[in-house]
């Protein structure tokens, strides 16, 4: 295949039927005014698969020889941004509030489980790893794990491999860095690899937020922090009810710094600070036991 494979731009035809086939598969919200953004994240996926137009491809992925494609697709559309401990404040609820509250339980037996949704290249589960075991290191050997999804196969393989290149972890301190990380030279640069001590408590998995959730056990925690900013409200208003399933009566969602749940009334989430949801009745209770009228 020639790598000067000339391609005309994206057109409206194409792009509305990409945009369709994107927000069906995954939720992705494409808005005409990022034509110019998606149409090169997608220039390189029209030279892997031979093809020379837009809307041959657009014909191509929406046809049913073009499934392998679409995920492909999806992954090339997606904002990979992370960092590690990005958004300290919800990691120093979980420190302070979250497993203090628990690790009585988890002492005793019990389980606690978070989850990393829509996670990436791995960071955000990395660093909920290293918060809890710098809280409590007895957790590498209590029933603790952090389950971390993504819909792009592509992230999942790099975050469960968790080896990353120095200019990555600005977010990890020296000591984090010395406990958790083995240093692996590669070239010039410096990478460095997750330990199993953080390793072993986090299963990864590929999973579109939009299928079904095959998680039977209730999350104590539910990281969804930056991804729900892609979908449009049907989207975002149809996932409040099923995290709320998915967490148990005293647990926490966190979102990303520009994500709110526009009604939580309807949805029955209450906010307990910056972008931090916990169930509706939950945070009554609490309100009320800290009013003392318990
Ligand atoms: C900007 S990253 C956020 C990473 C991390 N949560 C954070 O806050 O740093 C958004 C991630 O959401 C994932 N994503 C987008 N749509 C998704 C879907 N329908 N199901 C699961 N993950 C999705 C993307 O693949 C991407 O890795």
């Amino acid at each position: 295949m020639s790598d000067k494979l000339e391609t005309a731009g994206l057109d409206e035809t194409s792009f509305k039927s990409i945009a369709e086939l994107a927000y069906k598969e995954s939720g992705l919200q494409l808005v005409a005014e990022k034509m110019s953004m998606i149409q090169s994240r997608l220039r390189h996926r029209l030279k892997a698969v031979g093809i020379d137009s837009f809307p041959k491809y657009a014909q191509f992925v929406c046809s049913d020889n073009g499934i392998s494609e679409r995920r492909e697709m999806i992954s090339a559309l997606t904002t990979n941004v992370s960092h590690f401990f990005r958004e300290q404040h919800h990691f120093d609820i979980l420190q302070t509030k979250v497993l203090p509250a628990k690790i009585d339980v988890l002492r005793k037996g019990g389980r606690f489980r978070v989850w990393s949704a829509g996670c990436s290249n791995g960071q955000e589960a990395y660093s909920i790893a290293m918060a809890s075991l710098d809280s409590y290191p007895e957790l590498s050997q209590l029933d603790f794990k952090i389950l971390a999804s993504d819909i792009d196969q592509k992230v999942v393989d790099f975050a469960s491999e968790g080896t990353y290149p120095q200019r990555l972890l600005s977010g990890v301190n020296q000591d984090r860095l010395k406990k958790y990380f083995t240093e692996c030279r590669d070239g010039n640069e410096s990478s460095f690899q997750a330990k199993s001590l953080i390793k072993s408590t986090i299963a990864f998995k590929e999973l579109n937020l939009l299928s079904d959730w095959p998680m039977k056990q209730q999350m104590d925690v539910i990281f969804c922090r930056n991804v729900i900013i892609y979908f449009d409200a049907v989207t975002q208003n149809s996932l409040w009810p099923r995290f709320r399933k998915q967490l148990k009566p005293d647990g926490f969602l966190f979102l990303g710094h520009s994500e709110r749940i526009s009604d939580p009334d309807l949805s029955g989430f209450a906010n307990q600070g910056p972008t931090t949801y916990r169930h509706k009745n939950a945070h009554e209770e609490l309100a009320c036991k800290e009013r003392k009228c318990l």
